[in-house]
């Protein structure tokens, strides 16, 4: 029997021969502006921005290149990055366009079961189309509900919006009839069928949201009552093309108006969706009636860096924020950025969006507050943080959910701020006292965090807590750490802290027994920054859990070396790039430049 997870594997030769057979320049053509120059085609490249084309299609070769960002590779690789799709799709779509079949390894239970997917996606196409065709009728009371809503034609097609009348046997009789496509039709969700073996409509006297896949395809259907009628919205069951807890809404369109989206706005509703696209704000999705789950944040952090999750502000939005946070602290990795908007109570995006418009719609999502700070509003929210037991709470919530990030730097500086807001900036050896909450009129923490900052503790106000800092402090902690790192000692960067990490490297390479006030007396010795500096760490103390110091400390150093790699690329490819102005550039150096384009090439190589 087929099941939703069901991936049989594609053989390679299809792959070569999809790859061969493909028409890359007709492929990028469709969605490129493209020149004939000689045997390549030439364009503006799709993934930065350029004004004159260097971005080459060798159909002979069937690869495509960008000589300004070195993105390249064959015609997978374009629908991959283009598309936005998973291996996999990409695979399905490219055969799709050269009317080919994927053939699965496994022999023919597989071949069956491919074929029965088939089957179910063809229903589910019919079934839309008739929806859309009966939305077309005269007189149609669904047109007239739209038009209420404020819903224009074209967004409606945009969405493939339709219509089921109020029948028990619609569409039944429209695809129905056969016990095969009776079957097909229970299966995918369309038809109910009773205890005596009968069929009858699942969806009747409802607007009809289709609810598609990455590649357009209809998976399930949303239904909408016009009336009072319960439920409000009617949703297809799980079915083996629709798997309602991982499904996004709005996707693709989503994709299809604007496929190079830097960002995602997560909303709540269909009729959100649609009000934000027709509103000029295309970049919406929503998830179905579920709370956001990690699998569909996963989903969202394939497509695009920044997601921003927007509640409504009762009481059910807030606790939907809640999980989102909570969904959202374990995939909050290096570069991605989640983003919280809490509308007033009783407003949704669609009721927002018409009431003031897209430009004030757009301003509440440029404020919506970062990760690192909803983090702190969702604590505090609904408690009293004027007694020490709220404030305990609240920090203790932080903390807990700052532990599952799996970015370092941001799961410290979180920490960081727990430990300054509980006023807690001993080091961890003396005992200390919780600060007490000051005068009612100046509360220790500001209801608005983004809006307010408060002070930085002295003892960090010499530096931002940065990357070398953190290496100093386990340094200091544990000095054996020295001999843990084989590379060369990071470069100077101008900043004291990179001073004093390349100083206790050294001092600490020579003899790692010497006691803190050895160290402190060598660099006061270089300046007094640098010793109030190294006093500033000593009395820091770390946030860190002894077992993990070795693999930060080592994984700070790989960075800064690996930044400072990425910073003398640059300044060579720049040197190359100039010297081409005034001269023919050699072989060899050509070819350089053309390594250093493509490694510092800003794409994504991990797409999949
Ligand atoms: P809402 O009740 O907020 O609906 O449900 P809405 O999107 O504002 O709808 P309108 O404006 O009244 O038409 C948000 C989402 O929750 C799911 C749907 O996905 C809906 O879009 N939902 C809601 C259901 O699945 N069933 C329901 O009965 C209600
Ligand atoms: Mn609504």
């Amino acid at each position: 029997m087929p099941t939703g997870s069901y991936r049989p594997l594609i053989p390679q030769h299809f792959i070569d021969e999809l790859v061969a057979r493909a028409d890359l320049a007709q492929l990028v053509g469709e969605r490129v502006p493209l020149r004939r120059r000689g045997r390549d085609f030439w364009g503006c490249c799709p993934f930065h921005d350029e004004k004159t084309p260097s971005f080459k299609v060798d159909a002979n070769e069937h690869y495509f290149k960008c000589f300004g960002c070195g993105a390249s590779g064959n015609a997978i690789g374009f629908l991959i990055e283009m598309d936005r799709l998973s291996f996999p799709e990409a695979v399905e779509a490219l055969a799709a366009h050269l009317g080919m079949e994927v053939p699965h390894e496994g022999g023919e239970q597989d071949r069956e079961a491919v074929q029965h997917l088939h089957d179910l996606r063809s229903v589910m196409a019919r079934s839309a189309e008739w929806f859309r065709q009966q939305l077309q009728a005269e007189n149609c009371e669904a047109v007239e509900y739209l038009r209420r809503r404020g819903v224009n034609r074209e967004i409606a097609e945009r969405f493939g919006l339709g219509f089921v009348p109020e029948a028990w046997d619609g569409l039944h009789r429209a695809l129905g009839g056969s016990r095969k496509q009776d079957d097909l039709l229970v299966e995918a969700g369309m038809l109910v069928r009773k205890d005596d073996g009968r069929v009858y409509d699942r969806f009747r006297g409802r607007v009809m949201f289709p609810i598609r896949d990455r590649q357009g395809r209809t998976i399930a259907f949303g239904g909408r009552v016009m009336g009072d009628g319960e439920p409000k919205y009617l949703n297809s069951p799980e079915s083996p093309l629709f798997h309602k807890s991982e499904e996004i809404y709005g996707l693709y369109e989503a994709k299809e108006a604007d496929r190079r989206m830097e960002r995602l706005l997560v909303v709540e509703g269909y009729m959100d969706v649609i009000a934000l696209a027709q509103h000029g704000i295309p970049w919406s999705v929503a998830t179905l009636g579920t709370a956001l789950t990690e699998q569909h944040l996963r989903k969202l952090f394939r497509i695009v860096p920044e997601v921003i999750f927007s509640f409504d502000g009762d009481n059910a939005g807030r606790a939907a924020a809640r999980k989102a946070l909570e969904a959202a602290a374990p995939r909050m990795e290096e570069g991605l950025q989640a983003r919280f908007l809490i509308l007033p109570q009783g407003e949704d995006p669609d009721s927002l969006v018409r009431r003031e418009g897209p430009a004030a719609f757009a301003r509440r999502v440029q404020e919506a507050l970062p990760f690192s700070e909803f983090i702190f509003e969702d604590a505090r929210h609904g408690i009293d943080t004027g007694s020490l037991e709220g404030q305990a709470q609240v920090l203790s919530r932080v903390e807990k959910l700052a532990r599952k990030v799996p970015n370092p730097m941001l799961s410290r500086l979180i920490l960081q701020r727990v430990q300054e807001e509980s006023g807690q900036r001993s080091p961890p050896q003396r005992p200390r006292a919780l600060r007490q909450p000051q005068t009612p009129s100046a509360p220790p923490w500001p209801a608005a965090s983004h809006a307010v900052r408060r002070p930085q503790p002295a003892s960090s106000r010499h530096a931002r807590t940065s990357m070398d800092l953190i290496a100093v402090r386990c340094l200091l902690h544990r000095p054996s750490l020295v001999t843990a790192w084989e590379g060369s000692p990071p470069p100077p960067d101008g900043t004291d802290a990179r001073q004093l990490l390349i100083h206790l490297l050294e001092w600490l390479e020579e003899d790692s027994s010497r006691p803190h006030s050895w160290l402190i007396g060598r660099a006061a010795g270089v300046s007094p920054q640098l010793e109030a500096l190294l006093k500033a760490q000593l009395d820091e103390g770390l946030l860190l859990p002894m077992e993990h110091l070795e693999t930060e400390f080592l994984g700070i150093l790989r960075k800064i070396s690996a930044a400072n790699s990425e910073q003398q690329k640059k300044s060579r490819r720049r040197a190359l790039q100039e010297a081409s102005r005034s001269r023919p550039l050699t072989r060899e150096e050509m070819l350089e430049l053309q390594e250093l384009i493509r490694q510092l090439a800003g794409l994504n190589p991990e797409t999949n």
